[in-house]
C-alpha cells in the first residue's frame, strides 16, 4: 500500500519507521511512504504556514491554502483514490478493528497538525476521517501518524516472517495477548509455567486463552464488556 505523510516534519514520521518490521516492510515494497511539506506550498518570502486563531486565544491554527495545495499536489501524484485521515485528539480512538480497515486500503494520506490544529474548513472539506491514537495530547500528528505506518504496516502479507503472528497479537481476537516466556527455564526471577514446556498443545492452547482472559479480565474490563463469552471460555475464567 502507499502511505503519503502530510507534514511541516515529515521526516520524523519516516525516521520512526525505518526500522524493524515497519522498516522490513518498506524495503520489500509492501509499504511505500512518502512525505509532503505544506511550507513548500506556502506563499512568500516566510512560507507562513500558521496564524492566530480567529477568537483570540493562545496558538496558532494550520492555514488553509498551504494544506489544500500539498493535499491536491499528493492527490495528483498517483491516480489511486485516497483515504484522508487526520490525526488529532479530537478524532475517534483508534483501535485495532479499524487499524485492519486501514491496512486494506490502497492508499492512506494521514494529515498531521501542529499548534492548535487546523483551519476547520480545510478538515471539512478534504478530510474523510478524524483519528486520535489515545486520550493525551500530543504536540503534533507526528508520532500518531507514525503509530498507524507502524500498526498498518505489520498487516501487510509479508511484513511479519511469521505469519501467525499479528493474528495471536492483543487485541486480535478482542482479548489482551497471554505472558510469554524464553530460555532459560530456571532463572533466578522464576520458572517458565511447567505447561508451556509439556508438548502438549492442547493444554498449551487452553492455559493461554486462560491467561488471555484472566488478564483481561483484571487489567481492561472494559474490553470484556457487553460481549458474550462462550461457555468453555466462561469456565476458564472461574477456574
Ligand atoms: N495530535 C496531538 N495529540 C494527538 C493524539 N492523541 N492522537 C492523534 N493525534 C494527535
Amino acid at each position: 500500500m502507499r502511505i503519503d505523510v502530510v507534514s511541516l516534519f515529515p521526516e520524523e514520521v519516516d525516521r520512526c519507521t525505518a526500522f524493524g518490521v515497519t522498516g522490513r516492510a518498506r524495503e520489500r515494497g509492501l509499504l511505500q511512504l512518502h512525505g509532503w511539506n505544506p511550507r513548500e506550498y506556502a506563499d512568500g518570502n516566510y512560507r507562513k504556514t500558521d496564524d492566530r486563531t480567529f477568537g483570540g486565544g493562545p496558538g496558532m491554527v494550520m492555514l488553509v491554502e498551504p494544506l489544500r495545495r500539498c493535499l491536491a499536489a499528493v492527490r495528483q501524484a498517483d491516480p489511486t483514490p485516497v483515504h484522508v485521515v487526520y490525526l488529532s485528539p479530537q478524532g475517534r480512538r483508534l483501535e485495532q478493528k479499524r487499524v485492519r480497515e486501514l491496512a486494506a486500503m490502497p492508499r492512506l494520506v494521514l494529515l498531521c497538525g501542529r499548534y492548535e490544529g487546523i483551519d476547520e474548513r480545510l478538515v471539512q472539506a478534504e478530510v474523510d476521517e478524524e483519528l486520535s491514537i489515545g486520550d493525551y495530547v500530543l504536540s503534533g500528528g507526528e508520532l500518531a501518524a507514525a503509530v498507524v505506518v507502524d500498526a498498518v504496516a505489520r498487516l501487510q502479507d509479508g511484513a511479519l516472517n511469521d505469519a501467525g503472528s499479528a493474528a495471536q497479537d492483543s487485541f486480535e481476537d478482542g482479548l489482551l495477548d497471554c505472558p510469554h516466556y524464553s530460555h532459560p527455564v530456571e532463572h533466578a526471577y522464576g520458572t517458565v509455567p511447567e505447561v508451556l514446556r509439556s508438548g502438549n498443545h492442547a493444554a498449551i492452547a487452553r492455559w493461554r486463552r486462560q491467561q488471555a482472559l484472566v488478564r483481561t479480565w483484571l487489567r481492561r474490563p472494559d474490553l470484556l464488556q457487553g460481549r458474550e463469552l462462550s461457555k468453555v471460555d466462561r469456565k476458564l475464567l472461574e477456574e
